[in-house]
């Protein structure tokens, strides 16, 4: 049975695009596989704090040296890193910020990126210390973007720092490979013109038919 981690971050909730889209993509992924267990988080709804002096001490210390409050400290963090230990597959849907990623999922990231939990870091490596402990999950990013042209070659080419982001966080840090990672948008939502239904369309469409053929492929 696949585990699949959804992770909502928009901080719309009826009227988001991603939340439809992440939606979608469950509701393809069971159409194919009935039985998949599906791992709700919603960081629009709820953000994830951010990192602290007391968390960097408490995390950077070995866990046998850790005081009850250095643990209190890393709670939260070692519930996040639960779910995503457990997921085969991490769906994000997450809008488009001020060309990067939202608060929220920086803040998601910031809590799951720990090491000894999801790296290990040794010098005798030499220049890449850090090398992730996690391996063979697969991402799936769907996103929404009020502008458009982001693509190569597009009128705002080099501008969403966020698929690139998400991208080194899932190779460097996470342990997917890049033939692992899907990636959907809508864009001209600030528009709300046709390109924008087109578009919308086009992604809701597209996030059901890569739910059900992932799923199929995990079978
Ligand atoms: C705070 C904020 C910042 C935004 N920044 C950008 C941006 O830099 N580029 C862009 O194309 N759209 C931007 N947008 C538009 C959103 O990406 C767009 O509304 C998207 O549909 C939001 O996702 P949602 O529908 O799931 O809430 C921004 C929206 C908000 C609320």
């Amino acid at each position: 049975m696949t585990v699949l981690l959804r992770v909502d971050a928009s901080a719309r909730l009826d009227r988001s695009i991603t939340r439809q889209l992440t939606e979608r993509f469950v509701d393809g992924w069971r159409s194919s596989e009935p039985g998949v267990q599906v791992l709700p988080r919603d960081i629009g709804r709820n953000p994830p704090s951010i990192v602290t002096e007391a968390w960097i001490s408490a995390g950077f210390l070995p866990p046998e040296q850790r005081t009850q409050e250095m643990k209190d400290a890393l709670a939260e963090s070692m519930a996040l890193i639960d779910e995503v230990r457990q997921a085969d597959v991490i769906v994000i849907g997450s809008p488009l910020y001020n060309y990067g990623l939202p608060g929220a999922l920086k803040a998601w990231v910031d809590q799951i990126i720990r090491i000894g939990e999801t790296f290990s870091f040794d010098l005798e490596r030499g220049d890449f210390p850090i090398q992730s402990t996690l391996s063979g999950k697969t991402l799936v990013v769907l996103s929404s973007r009020g502008e458009f042209g982001f693509e190569p070659g597009g009128i705002r080419d080099g501008w969403n720092h966020m698929s690139p982001h998400l991208r080194t966080i899932a190779t460097r840090l996470l342990g997917i490979t890049e033939g692992d990672i899907y990636e959907i948008a809508s864009e001209y939502q600030e528009f709300n013109d046709e390109r924008h239904q087109r578009s919308r369309e086009q992604a809701l469409r597209d996030a059901v038919e890569l739910g059900s053929r992932l799923a199929t492929l995990a079978e």
